[in-house]
């Protein structure tokens, strides 16, 4: 298959790539490279000695993007192009809206228009806002209790998939609700790169251990876990990116929602002792003030994309952790250094 990807350029849509080249498919990358670097696509093109055509362009410009995409053929989509830094929706609410949701309209007029029938969709376990049973399976509400806007365009992003699906029987699309995304390629080549000071837990730690930031802001210590901090569900990237390829070649007309989590949780005192053990390195850290909007805990249920996708994630917090250092020790600046 020929698949347009678009947020390729971006941490989990570089690795996604890679897999899709591993998997023999071509990629057709769109990005605006707002938050992203043409180099991560030249590192995946050397990793897989395979290339990838990319075309440069804001999604949310329907002129643009159509114009960009005019002569390329596809035959799929998977679509990760979005904003998505919580605290920064809360500041620009109404950019994250027009940014996320117009993006999703144009991308679905743009298929529409070239009868192409298979949408794989970046959304998140924020959907299912505050939990209501101890792990979070499919079938759980989802849109009560979320607590910003970056939230709230993934749950809308669903709706306008459903209602799109709704009125064009065809059309088959995937809602991947993935959980807290970690980890690299285990070359070291590509991982994550956020710009500015790191809003998500493992880039923090590596940037730390790296020597870039100090310590590490423990963000609570009173919560109902285990020791006191925030428990989440650690899904290795590489592991992430499979369950794309799986979710691709396992699309049927409708709309199918599946979490891409690992089923187990971690406390952020958790994470930091797997980095200290997988790397040795020391990570000082401080408890600090809990984060607004933030949960105690928030695990998958990983079975149904066990079942329906034959998808399992297999790789270890400290697979995760060794990779997350083996790419931050290598790029200590990311990929514009
Ligand atoms: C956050 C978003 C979520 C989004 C995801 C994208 C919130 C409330 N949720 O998830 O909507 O889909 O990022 O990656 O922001 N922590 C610290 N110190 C830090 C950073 C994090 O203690 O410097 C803790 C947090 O309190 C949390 C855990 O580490 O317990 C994971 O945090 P993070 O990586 O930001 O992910 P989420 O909050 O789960």
């Amino acid at each position: 298959m020929r698949v347009l990807l678009t947020g390729g350029a971006g941490y989990i849509g570089s690795h996604t790539a890679l897999v899709l080249l591993e998997h023999g498919h071509e990629v057709l990358v769109l990005d605006d490279f707002s938050n992203s670097s043409i180099e991560a696509i030249r590192r995946v093109e050397q990793l897989a000695s395979a290339s990838i055509a990319v075309v440069r362009a804001d999604l949310a410009d329907l002129e643009a993007a159509r114009t960009a995409l005019e002569g390329e053929r596809f035959d799929a989509v998977i679509h990760l192009a979005g904003l998505k830094a919580v605290g920064e929706s809360t500041e620009q609410p109404t950019r994250y809206y027009r940014t996320n949701l117009v993006s999703t309209l144009n991308l679905l007029e743009m298929m529409r228009e070239r009868a192409v029938t298979s949408l794989v969709f970046s959304s998140s376990a924020t959907v299912y806002g505050t939990p209501q049973t101890r792990t979070l399976a499919e079938d759980h509400p989802v849109g009560q209790g979320i607590t910003n806007p970056y939230g709230f365009t993934k749950a809308m992003n669903e709706q306008i998939i459903r209602d799109a699906q709704a009125a064009w029987p065809e059309f088959g699309a995937v809602l991947l609700r993935y959980f807290n995304p970690v980890g690299a390629h285990p070359s070291g080549r590509i991982g994550e790169d956020p710009s500015g000071i790191p809003n998500n837990l493992m880039p923090f730690i590596s940037q730390v251990a790296v020597g870039r930031r100090e310590k590490l802001m423990v963000f609570g210590s009173d919560y109902p876990t285990v020791d006191g901090t925030g428990v989440r569900d650690y899904i290795h990237v590489m592991d992430l990116a499979e369950g794309h390829v799986a979710a691709l070649e396992h699309i049927a007309a409708g709309v199918a929602a599946y979490n891409l989590g690992t089923g187990r949780g971690s406390s952020v005192l958790e994470v930091v002792r797997a980095f200290e053990g997988a790397t040795g390195i020391a990570v000082p850290y401080e408890i600090v003030a809990a984060r607004a909007g933030d949960l105690a805990e928030a695990v998958a249920d990983p079975r149904l994309a066990n079942n329906e996708l034959g998808w399992q994630a297999s790789r270890s917090l400290d697979e995760a952790c060794r990779d997350s250092w083996a790419w931050q020790s290598a790029n200590p600046s990311g990929f514009d250094a």
